[in-house]
């Protein structure tokens, strides 16, 4: 048993009420709970529209669908992320082009972004990298020029605030993450986001077979017809999960303080560490503080990352550059020193446990042994 944990989820008994108050239903599908949800998540996000699905990934490759993004088009994205981001391109049969990260962010840097887009760039997916979103404002202005669509990746990002611009209130669709380690969670699912209401009607057969009517207008009061008017996917967001989501909502902010306060204790005691970096929260921006990474000395992260696990914390490594993983390298022929600064992170990075209900013990266990495994 870990001395700490890497997550632990802060689910609480009104939550399994909750859930239990759906099984104890009729209706276990996408039903009024999720249309609960989604007007409630809207509604927090400052965006018009939001559809439930079964994961972020689904909501990036549905978002790539809804907006005809597929063989011959490029979608620019960041090799500094989950894999998920990347492989929804592949999916929708599109091209994924990477662009390097900031070095100080590990966010896409979009100073670089104009010189990799060519005639077949239909859009760019930013990816909010650990909390920390995206200068939306700069990345809305070279997108407009180059009337490309924004797909944002909000999968860290749900409570992100930067320069005025929550995730979901410039790009085109929005999608976020309920992943069991996810700070809004229903072990999995996700959403996607937009101000506009042609795509969120869209959105929502899309993630129905293509269906004209959902389950809950088929079997609420009388049964009506229903017609296939596209091709889509199974992907939709259930009632279990969004009772599961909903009372979580409300809570957000409170223990986004948490994670702060405990992000901010890290920060002061690496600070004070020459081999212990880390990245830096943009001025003025709200980091939703998913994930707290440091960065070490490449050559010394494995072992670094076995001490810490030796010691009982729970550690992970997010992420390792996607260009460089077998697949990717296969498929397009990336080689060492292509996204030297993604590489960098990736070589150096750790993650450290960072959840709301960690006590301070735990957060000085952690420091502890990041100051002795790291020295
Ligand atoms: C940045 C990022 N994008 C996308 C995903 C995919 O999310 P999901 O598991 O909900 O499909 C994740 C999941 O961890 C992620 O971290």
């Amino acid at each position: 048993m870990a001395k700490v944990e890497f997550y632990r989820h802060c689910l609480q008994e009104e939550d399994i009420s909750a859930v239990a108050e759906v099984l104890r239903s009729v209706f276990l599908t996408t039903g009024p709970k999720t249309a609960m949800f989604e007007r409630a998540f809207a509604e927090y996000l400052g965006v018009k529209h939001v559809v439930g699905v079964m994961s972020c990934t689904a909501g990036l490759f549905l978002s790539l669908e809804a907006l005809e993004i597929g063989p011959g088009d490029e979608v620019i994205t960041t090799p500094m992320t989950f894999i998920a981001t990347a492989n929804t391109i592949l999916h929708a049969g599109a091209k994924p082009v990477f662009v390097d990260v900031e070095p100080e962010t590990g966010n896409i840097d979009i100073d670089r972004i104009e010189a990799a887009i060519t005639k077949r760039t239909k859009a760019v997916m930013p990816v909010h990298l650990y909390g920390l979103m995206a200068d939306m404002h700069k990345l809305d202005a070279l997108c407009k020029k180059h009337e490309l669509f924004i797909l944002e990746d909000a999968a860290h990002a749900a409570e992100a605030v930067r320069d005025g611009v929550r995730p979901g209130n410039l790009g085109h669709t929005c999608s976020f993450s309920f992943y069991a380690t996810k700070n809004l969670t229903c072990g999995e699912g996700g959403a996607i986001s937009t101000n506009d209401s042609a795509l969120n009607d869209k959105l929502r057969w899309l993630r129905q077979h293509g269906m004209s009517k959902s389950a809950a207008d088929r079997y609420t009061g009388t049964y009506q017809h229903w017609d296939m008017i596209g091709l889509g996917f199974k992907a939709n967001l259930n009632d279990i999960q969004s009772a599961m989501l909903l009372g979580q909502l409300p809570r957000l902010d409170a223990q986004l303080k948490r994670r702060e306060a405990i992000a901010q204790r890290y920060e002061q005691a690496f600070s004070k560490l020459a081999n212990v970096q880390f990245p830096r929260v943009a001025p003025g921006a709200t980091s939703a503080r998913h994930l707290f990474t440091i960065w070490v000395p490449p050559a010394r992260r494995d072992e670094i990352l076995v001490g810490m696990q030796t010691r009982g914390i729970g550690v992970a490594v997010n992420y390792r550059a996607i260009h460089l993983l077998t697949y990717y390298r296969e498929k397009f022929g990336f080689k060492p020193g292509d996204f030297p600064i993604a590489e960098r992170i990736g070589d150096s990075t750790l993650t450290l446990p960072l959840y709301p209900d960690m006590s301070d013990e735990a957060v000085d266990t952690v420091i502890a042994a990041v100051c002795e495994v790291a020295r």
